[in-house]
């Protein structure tokens, strides 16, 4: 039996213009997914989880197609079990060159679900690496990310950069643009991050994105200076000049918010931060929903999101210089 652990993360620029090969530096955070693997005498999976959802869930299928799983939960929530998990423990089986393994896995997370904070890449990570590592094949931190970035790519129909798994692997601050990938010597940071229970959906909100580039050319260069936009913010954060950092934050929640992925609750936390004296706040991720950043080193953002109505949860994240690692 293996355990395993990786970091969520959070974009301080250049989500969505990532996608298109802009540059985009992110962060991994103090909040972790963990995996636990055991190998079985079949090739079934059995799929645990107590946090993914409130309720928690137990999954049980085999590897032929024709045999369902085993489950009295909703569909939305089997693929939640089984479509980055499957595609993780496909990736160990190709790693350990063993295509009928079978594992338990246990899941348990500190990351919500699909609000921008990777949780889906840090399961992944973790998954990737407890699973090989069971199977008695050690991979660094660079071969887990690639093979992870695999997975995203397929269970999100082509709609994935390799930031989120990159970053999750190596932890630390980290800056991707298309297939370069480079990590960061940044300073501890103040941030706050503001929930709002939801989730946006990736897929669709990245497609939104992709009609209004090729319907405008403003909006292509909306992307563009996204693009810019984290160029000089790498630099700032390298100078750990906060007070820039936060009005770069500041106009990168504008751009994405004039490219259709905000939403009503993530600018009124955005707002609610500023209004406290944040020195800058943005969402995180796909948007749509889910998360925001903002960096205060005082209490007042944090106090601020407490009591607005709408933000489920707000907690001060550090940055996690420790990537998948043995639990
Ligand atoms: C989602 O976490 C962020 C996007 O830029 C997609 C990606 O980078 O994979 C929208």
């Amino acid at each position: 039996m293996v355990t395993a652990s990786a970091p969520g993360k959070l974009y301080l620029f250049g989500e969505h213009a990532v996608v298109y090969g802009e540059p985009a530096v992110a962060a991994a955070i103090d909040r972790r997914a963990t995996v636990t693997v055991e190998a079985r005498d079949d090739d079934h999976l059995r799929v645990d989880s107590e946090d993914l959802t409130l309720d928690g869930f137990t999954v049980e299928y085999g590897r032929a197609a024709e045999e369902d799983p085993d489950v009295d939960v909703s569909e939305s929530l089997i693929e939640a079990a089984t479509g980055y998990v499957d595609a993780a423990v496909e990736q160990a089986r190709d790693a350990a060159d063993a295509p009928e393994a079978g594992f338990d896995v246990t899941i348990e997370s500190e990351i919500p679900l699909g609000a921008g904070l990777s949780s889906s890449a840090a399961v992944t990570v973790a998954a990737i690496y407890a699973a090989t590592r069971e199977l008695g094949v050690e991979l660094t931190p660079g071969e887990v990310a690639e093979r992870a970035y695999r997975v995203e790519y397929e269970v999100q129909e082509g709609n994935a950069s390799r930031t989120d798994t990159f970053c999750s692997a190596t932890g630390g601050a980290v800056r991707v643009e298309g297939e370069d990938r480079e990590s960061l010597d940044a300073p501890e940071l103040p941030l706050v991050v503001g929930f709002d229970g939801g989730a946006g959906d990736t897929g669709a909100l990245v497609a939104g994105v992709r009609d209004l580039k090729d319907t405008y050319d403003f909006a292509a260069d909306t992307v563009d200076v996204v693009g810019d936009l984290a160029r000089r913010g790498e630099e700032v954060l390298l100078d750990g000049d906060l007070e820039e950092l936060g009005d770069l934050m500041d106009f990168n929640h504008g751009l994405l918010s004039a490219l259709g992925v905000s939403s009503r609750s993530l600018d009124a936390m955005v707002w609610a931060a500023r209004d406290a004296g944040a020195l800058g706040a943005k969402l995180t991720g796909a948007g749509g929903g889910g998360c925001v950043v903002a960096l205060d080193e005082t209490e007042e953002t944090e106090t601020a999101l407490r009591y607005l109505p709408g933000c489920e949860e707000v907690f001060r994240a550090a940055l996690d210089t420790e990537g998948v690692r043995i639990e």
